[in-house]
């Protein structure tokens, strides 16, 4: 009886069968760490290029005054080996970004905005509503070139200053965004507070306006739940997850913000709900482990930790 439940096919029908990870580490990572060199960078995304990933997010066109860090994106994306199967994309905020990520080269953008308006002031010192009319230019100008646009949507669940969101807001943003041309959107949980239920909520809201293929998850891991989120989203049909490589950074403007989940984490716990994602665990883990000793830190990935403990990482 044992042997025959371990070996029954995967309880809840709806799991997608692959899900496509779009590695954040390299921007939304290292947007919140000082003092990394344009260098390690680039050899993150040349390492991380080598793993499987199919989507690696390189950079942020934003003002320098405002997020110093991503202040080298430019040289980032002139240096890198791109590979022709990955998607390497950018953060651009207005038109002014978008132009900057053009002549560096950038085949992907992504804009992004706030389900709350606090947040949305603090991030991007604008309204919710004028935010999505500085993305008309970019959406435009993006169709033009035959870039694709993807979406971020912030603090899906709770804000840092207004509190929890509504459901209905988030799902109503996400089809505003998907209507300008973005893609897919990406649903942030920027401040990690999400449980399974509120996530569950949220997400029904959304199918019930944008099409499931559309959506994509963005689970910050600050209150130790992405995990279980993700579980909870794939369990119902979304199969693009962002995570960052050793779990690294944070957001600038949500203080206390730990980083997005774990890409070692979510492979690992693909790997055992038999979800292909295509992409090596431990040349993941490896990259985590380089990009660490750069930080002088550790992977805050607990698979990560776990495959060093059995030696199965170079030190
Ligand atoms: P602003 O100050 O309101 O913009 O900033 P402005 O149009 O008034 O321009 C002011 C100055 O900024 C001017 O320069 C512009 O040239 C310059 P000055 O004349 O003073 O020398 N400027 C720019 N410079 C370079 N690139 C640009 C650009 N635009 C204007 N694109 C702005 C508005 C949006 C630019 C600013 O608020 C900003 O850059 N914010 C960055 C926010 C950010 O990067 N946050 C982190 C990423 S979002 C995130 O992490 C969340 C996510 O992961 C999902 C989740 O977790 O929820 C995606
Ligand atoms: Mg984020």
């Amino acid at each position: 009886m044992k042997a025959s439940l371990r070996h029954s096919p995967l309880p809840h029908s709806s799991m997608p069968n692959k899900v496509t990870i779009v590695e954040m580490g390299a921007r939304d990572g290292l947007q919140n760490e000082t003092l990394v060199s344009t260098d390690a960078k680039i050899e993150l995304i040349n390492q991380l290029s080598e793993t499987g990933l199919t989507h690696i997010e390189s950079g942020s066109f934003v003002s320098p005054k405002w997020v110093p860090q991503m202040a080298d994106s430019d040289l980032v994306f002139k240096n890198i080996k791109q590979q022709p199967n990955i998607i390497y994309s950018a953060l651009t905020p207005n038109l002014q970004g978008f132009e900057k990520a053009l002549q560096a080269g950038v085949k992907q953008v992504a804009i992004f905005t706030s389900a709350s308006e606090g947040f949305s002031h603090k991030n991007i010192n604008c309204s919710i509503a004028d935010s999505i009319k500085r993305f008309e230019p970019v959406l435009s100008a993006a169709r033009k070139q035959n870039i694709p646009v993807r979406g971020y949507l912030s603090c899906v669940i709770d804000c840092p200053h207004d509190g929890s969101t509504s459901a209905d807001q988030v799902a109503h943003l996400a089809q505003v965004l998907i209507d300008l041309g973005c893609y897919e959107v990406s649903l942030g949980d920027t401040i990690g507070t999400g449980t399974p239920i509120r996530v569950a909520h949220m997400l029904e809201a959304v199918q019930n306006k944008v099409s499931t293929e559309q959506i994509a998850v963005h689970f910050h891991d600050t209150w130790g739940q992405a995990l279980a989120n993700i579980h909870q989203a794939l369990a119902m049909g979304i199969n693009v997850v962002d995570s960052s490589v050793a779990g690294l950074g944070g957001c600038p403007y949500a203080l206390g913000a730990s980083g997005n989940v774990a890409t070692e984490d979510v492979l690992y716990l693909c790997q055992g709900l038999r979800i292909e994602t295509g992409v090596s665990l431990t040349k993941v883990a490896q990259s985590g482990w380089d990009i660490c000793r750069a930080l002088n830190k550790q992977p805050s990935s607990k698979v990560s930790l776990a495959l060093m403990n059995k030696a199965l990482i170079a030190k």
